[in-house]
């Protein structure tokens, strides 16, 4: 093995060692976006500027930055306990958080398993799934669907499902026995619609089709995000959900709704599940359990499907599955104080409450340059831009850029597409103050 080049303590704090994810690292390192503090509704750069935050972070920090009921959890866990095994032992937070989880989530989904991010929530709800028919001796069932542009995170699971091809195109196979629903998106039928379009609902009917290609015998589950969010904001068609759900009964598929952003107020609830009336068979989460300051995922799950894993001698494990950090208790420590901060200022009632006054000011952009859709939901937005004809994806990076250091504003640009999703903290003002600075940055963009 090649030595150091140098000892440890000389190293330069050079830009290039650090690959960053899901960033084009020539341009970032070019002109570096730094962010170096945060409170509240703001990022800090380096340079001192407050930058107000349109993107909860990457859509996880619902409470607010930095709030001190979360930092001085995190604190007293560090001091208190660092790390307890997760198999075999465990400590009295993870029980404690996953016993408040349960009970703000619908209907008889009561159990929580946790892992670390939203890819890991997503690849543990597809294998409870296949394990789940495994046990009752439907090991047939083995194909999971997404949808096109759906977004599940990373792992090969996730992918696999998943329906963004940029992601997908360079990993191969990855699992064999996925398939797809298609899209709920149509421009044509359903541009600048403010939260859940008319137009649409048939398309669940996708879903017999598939079953009636490779048999209900062979398909374990399907995923879906409510609102798909990383592909730019697409909000069910009214009735679809619904639908998804009564053909998966109709089959006996199990229903995995992906809240990993949807969870935690970001629509008004503390999930999607309960502003669209569908009980599914398993939520995923994450970000906001801990409002990002600590990773954390999880899946919670129904009564049923548990109890069908708890069978068989005591003392023989019921799912060969978990990571060295689930419920790790720094982030059982956050955990519990963001959900309390959740409460305490009723952040989810909240978020609804700003929701007209949100779409208002996101359909205010229309007519601006280039602008072809708008499509606000929850506390959400995402707005299509016309791609630059030297490139697709240029205008939204230019308007990136532009927000970081001219603007004093951020948010997420996927492609040509702006995403806004605010803390639930936002003031009418900042709500405002964003959509005054995203029409300038429209503009200087044209
Ligand atoms: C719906 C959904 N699932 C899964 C993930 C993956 O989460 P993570 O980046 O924490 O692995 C994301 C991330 O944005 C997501 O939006």
């Amino acid at each position: 093995m090649a030595q150091a080049k140098t000892s440890p303590v000389s190293v330069p704090n050079d830009l290039e060692p650090y690959w960053l994810p899901f960033t084009p690292n020539r341009a970032f390192k070019t002109r570096p976006r730094l962010i170096s503090g945060a409170k509240d509704m703001h990022y800090v750069a380096p340079d001192g500027r407050r930058l107000l935050d349109g993107s909860a972070g990457l859509w996880c920090t619902n409470a607010g930055h930095n709030r001190d009921p979360i930092v001085k959890a995190i604190q007293a866990q560090a001091a208190e306990l660092d790390y307890a095994p997760a198999f075999q032992f465990s400590h009295p937070k993870a029980f404690e958080l996953a016993s408040r989880i349960a009970a703000l989530a619908p209907g008889d989904l009561d159990h929580v398993f946790f892992c670390n991010s939203g890819s890991e929530a997503v690849d543990t709800a597809l294998k409870i799934a296949l394990a789940y028919h495994n046990v009752r001796g439907n090991a047939s069932r083995v194909r999971l669907i997404g949808r096109e542009r759906g977004y599940h995170g990373v792992g090969f699971g996730g992918v696999a499902v998943g329906g963004i091809v940029a992601n997908r195109k360079q990993f191969g196979t990855l699992l064999v026995g996925a398939d797809h629903l298609t899209s709920t998106y149509n421009r044509a039928e359903q541009a600048f619609t403010a939260g859940e379009p008319e137009w649409g609902a048939h398309l669940a009917d996708e879903l017999d089709r598939l079953v009636a290609l490779h048999d209900a015998s062979t398909i374990a589950a399907v995923i879906v995000e409510p609102v798909a969010c990383s592909t730019g904001v697409l909000a069910p068609p009214k009735g679809y959900l619904q639908k998804l759900r009564a053909i998966c009964d109709k089959h006996g598929i199990l229903l995995i709704f992906d809240e990993v952003i949807t969870a935690y107020g970001r629509l008004g609830h503390a999930f999607a599940a309960e502003r669209y009336g569908v009980v599914p068979d398993m939520i995923t989460f994450a970000k906001g359990i801990t409002s990002g300051a600590v990773p954390m995922g999880g899946v919670l799950v129904r009564k049923g499907v548990y109890d069908a894993f708890m069978k068989g001698p005591e003392h023989v494990i019921e799912l060969f599955h978990g990571y060295t950090y689930s419920a790790h208790p720094l982030a059982c420590a956050a955990g519990l104080a963001t959900l309390d901060l959740y409460r305490d200022e009723d952040l989810f009632a909240r978020a609804k409450k700003l929701e007209p006054m949100w779409y208002e000011a996101a359909m205010g952009l229309k007519g601006l340059p280039n602008v072809l859709d708008i499509r606000p939901v929850g506390l959400t937005v995402g707005i299509d831009l016309a791609s630059k004809p030297d490139g697709a994806g240029r205008r939204g990076y230019q308007a990136l850029d532009a927000g970081y250091f001219e603007h004093d504003f951020m948010f997420r640009a996927v492609g040509d597409t702006l995403a806004l999703s605010p803390p639930l903290i936002v003031s009418e003002a900042q709500i405002g103050e964003m959509f005054d600075k995203l029409a300038k940055i429209i503009k200087a963009v044209a």
